[in-house]
């Protein structure tokens, strides 16, 4: 089921008629006297992705108008109208080729999402004939991937804490038989994870490392980690009120690596996927870790904490070490890692962070088909120095707030040795605006980009 996609070939269906803005004229005037003065009296513009509903002499609707340009279908050309026409259904009369069926329907979807978990509402949606050409299966794991994303981000910490998140997971991982490890609160400092121990012990809620492995031991090896902070409140360096409101979507990185794993699964890509996901919540309490205080990590490498509030990357790092000693084909991890991120490239685009050059124009390329955005920062190993320690091996925030992004990219790097190439997405995970088919709240970032990609790389 694909929410607002019917397959239902024999139920009636209102067309929808593309016309390019150049033949609108034309178009009306082969029109009846009726329709003329319809859209007269609309005062409809003929601006590309504008519709207007026309409607037969009965008062029925005939069909509906959508001023388009022949030929560009792109993912949101149609995410306007499920939620401005009137419910029923409607087809498009067009021919497309398999790429544009598949990203309109998908954009339709998407456009239907609707986060009623805690307030009920009538909100309806109009549906589409899934389109010929279309190919269904990309069609269901995207839109399913995409708000599962919405859905983890969206649900408050209260019933998104470590111990849901975990249990997220393994409805995800059960889906697909995949085999899924936790290690729990104690058990951290057994099996060496002492920063994901260290940053979660303050919480009410154990903090704990899922670790998720599928597919055919022998193929390459994909492994995807996700920071999930499923509450930053900054710790003992308290954040202000305003910056804290957001942070229920701390565990957005998380919510990504299960996105994208998903749809690895569902696609059964030939790869043996690894998901790794540091669960805690950035607490304060009395056990709560200090400024100041010396960390070691999983790797060895000693951490000065210059500031509670650069979490994500403690986390990370111990995980990542984990990920890095099977020495994978390709190391992948998203986070809502830095503000600064946000005012590098604003919330929309995912900062996108790898010294491998030939994978980064591979993401690039299908950034740009997938119409979902990312935009390349350096690895620049000369600020390497703002996060020097005097007393440890690393210093966890820089000595200056510039480069904020770039230093907690330079941090990462530090815990990846062995794996054959690394990406890492700083990404806000979130819709701070409306746009067509991307409610406000929760958003998928580089989903689609990222397994166009693997697809490619590793594919059959
Ligand atoms: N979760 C935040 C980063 C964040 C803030 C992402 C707002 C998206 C929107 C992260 O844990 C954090 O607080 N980072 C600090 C790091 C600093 C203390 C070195 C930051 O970016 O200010
Ligand atoms: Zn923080
Ligand atoms: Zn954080």
């Amino acid at each position: 089921m694909i929410p607002h996609i019917s397959e239902d070939f024999d139920q009636p269906s209102t067309p929808i008629l593309p016309v390019g803005a150049e033949d609108f004229d034309g178009w009306l005037s082969s029109q009846s006297e009726l329709v003329k003065n319809w859209v007269a009296v609309q005062d409809f513009k003929t601006k590309s992705g504008s519709h207007l509903v026309i409607p037969t002499s009965e008062g029925d609707i005939s069909l509906v108008l959508l001023i388009a340009e022949p030929d560009q279908w792109g993912i949101w050309s149609l995410a306007k109208l499920p939620s401005s026409l009137p419910p029923g259904l409607y087809r498009l009369d067009a021919e497309l080729d398999e790429r544009q069926a598949t990203d309109v329907a998908i954009g339709w979807s998407l456009a239907t999402y609707n986060f009623d978990r805690y307030k009920k509402n009538d909100r309806e949606y109009a549906s589409l004939l899934l389109p010929a050409n279309a190919d269904k299966a990309h069609v269901e794991r995207t839109v399913f991937a995409t708000n599962l994303a919405r859905d983890l981000v969206n649900i408050p910490t209260q019933d998104m804490g470590p111990k849901a998140l975990e249990g997220a997971a393994s409805q995800i991982a059960g889906e697909f038989e995949a085999r899924q490890m936790n290690i729990v609160g104690e058990d951290l400092l057994t099996y060496h994870f002492p920063m994901v121990h260290a940053v979660g012990r303050a919480s009410a809620q154990d903090p704990r490392l899922i670790d998720i492995v599928w597919g055919d031991a022998d193929a390459p090896k994909v492994t995807i980690v996700g920071k999930g902070v499923c509450f930053d409140t900054g710790g003992l360096d308290l954040k202000p009120s305003s910056a804290m409101l957001l942070m229920k979507k701390d565990m957005g990185g998380a919510a990504m690596a299960l996105s994208l794993a998903y749809m690895i699964m569902h696609a059964n890509l030939p790869v043996r996927l690894r998901v790794l996901i540091p669960a805690v919540e950035n607490s304060v309490s009395g056990n709560a870790f200090r400024p100041g205080d010396i960390l070691t990590s999983r790797s060895g490498k000693t951490v000065e904490i210059g500031n509670t509030d650069a979490e994500g990357r403690l986390i990370l790092a111990d995980a990542m070490t984990a990920a890095d000693e099977e020495e994978p084909e390709l190391l992948i991890d998203f986070a809502t890692l830095t503000g600064a991120a946000r005012v590098a490239v604003g919330t929309e685009l995912a900062a996108t962070f790898t010294d491998d050059d030939e994978l980064f124009d591979l993401i690039e390329k299908h950034s740009a088909t997938e119409k979902d955005p990312v935009w390349r920062l350096p690895l620049w190993d000369e600020y390497r120095s703002l996060i020097d320690s005097p007393i440890a091996d690393i210093n966890n925030s820089g000595s200056t707030p510039y480069a904020g992004a770039i230093t907690a990219g330079l941090f990462l790097k530090e815990f990846v040795n062995k794996s054959k190439s690394w990406v890492h997405f700083d990404i806000m995970a979130y819709n701070t605006r409306e746009r067509p088919g991307r409610p406000a709240g929760g958003e998928a970032f580089a989903i689609r980009a990222m397994f166009a990609a693997l697809k490619e790389k590793f594919g059959k």
